[in-house]
């Protein structure tokens, strides 16, 4: 089950803003450890190398890798035209290109590092895209993933669910939780890179999020695609079944989201 319809994909990615909104989220109140650092650890990269980088967003990784200082070429790949307007604009040095995680323009093992962050929950064909990677991956090139674990944010989830009860239209925002846990997570990541690869390593990275009040609960919640299937009266009374539920839990020094990433790893051997 992959979490969202393509057409869906398409118009939550069509721009930025509803990413933005989840990026700033994580950037203000994440607590613990930093997913930039963790990922750099795993990649390890000498400055060298050619990566690609599929579902790329508004580019910001190897935007991040060319701004540090990063010699080798860097692709990023969004299915969004939007996206790849938008990074092409802000992230110099990088090439960007429209295609598809499981149609990449590319010949056989051009590039020395693959990366996948936070997409392949939206892919309707993991393991084709997964051979994809490996196919443009050189010998001994190195494929890296991150995805949310199945219990990622559970706290938030509880909330809604509960919310759902109040006012019953919000348990279409709740069943998103559902498509993104079973679409690509430590539940089957291990297996699909596995049977892509033949080999895989999987770590974890545990960090949360503290709210000091309900406004970016509510402003996260409003940027998923669910939640724009609901009219604006629906909207209105989630808006306040949320805020009930979470009144008694925003506790002096902020409410806590627990975030558990999960890291696949895997090499090209073949
Ligand atoms: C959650 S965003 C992650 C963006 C970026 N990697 C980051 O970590 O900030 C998911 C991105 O994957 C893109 N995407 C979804 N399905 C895709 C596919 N089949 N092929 C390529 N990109 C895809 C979306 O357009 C969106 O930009």
């Amino acid at each position: 089950m992959t979490a969202s319809h393509p057409a869906e994909v398409a118009a939550q990615y069509a721009t930025e803003q509803h990413l933005r909104t989840r990026i700033n989220t994580h950037l203000r109140y994440t607590v613990g450890p930093d997913l930039e650092a963790s990922f750099d650890g795993l990649l390890a990269l000498t400055g060298r190398e050619t990566v690609l980088d599929v579902g790329t967003g508004p580019g910001e990784f190897p935007g991040r890798l060319r701004a540090q200082g990063h010699q080798g070429r860097l692709v990023g790949v969004d299915l969004s035209a939007g996206m790849v307007e938008q990074a092409s604009a802000h992230q110099p040095g990088v090439e960007f290109v429209q295609a598809s995680a499981d149609a990449l323009p590319f010949a056989d093992a051009t590039f020395d590092v693959v990366t996948a962050r936070h997409m392949l929950y939206h892919v309707p064909d993991v393991s084709a895209a997964l051979k994809e990677f490996r196919r443009v991956l050189k010998p001994g090139g190195q494929f890296l993933c991150v995805t949310n674990a199945s219990t990622y944010m559970a706290e938030l989830w509880a909330v809604v669910a509960e919310a759902a009860l109040l006012e019953p239209s919000s348990e279409a925002v709740w069943a998103t939780r559902v498509g993104y846990a079973t679409a690509f997570s430590e539940l089957n990541g291990e297996a699909l890179v596995q049977a892509a690869f033949g080999n895989v390593s999987v770590s974890f990275l545990q960090s949360a999020l503290v709210f000091p009040d309900s406004q970016p609960v509510l402003t996260y919640l409003e940027s998923l695609p669910a939640w724009h299937h609901l009219s604006a009266p629906q909207q209105e009374r989630a808006r306040a079944a949320v805020g009930q539920v979470l009144e008694p839990l925003l506790q002096v020094g902020g409410w806590q989201v627990s975030k558990t990433l999960v890291f696949l790893a895997a090499k090209n051997n073949f």
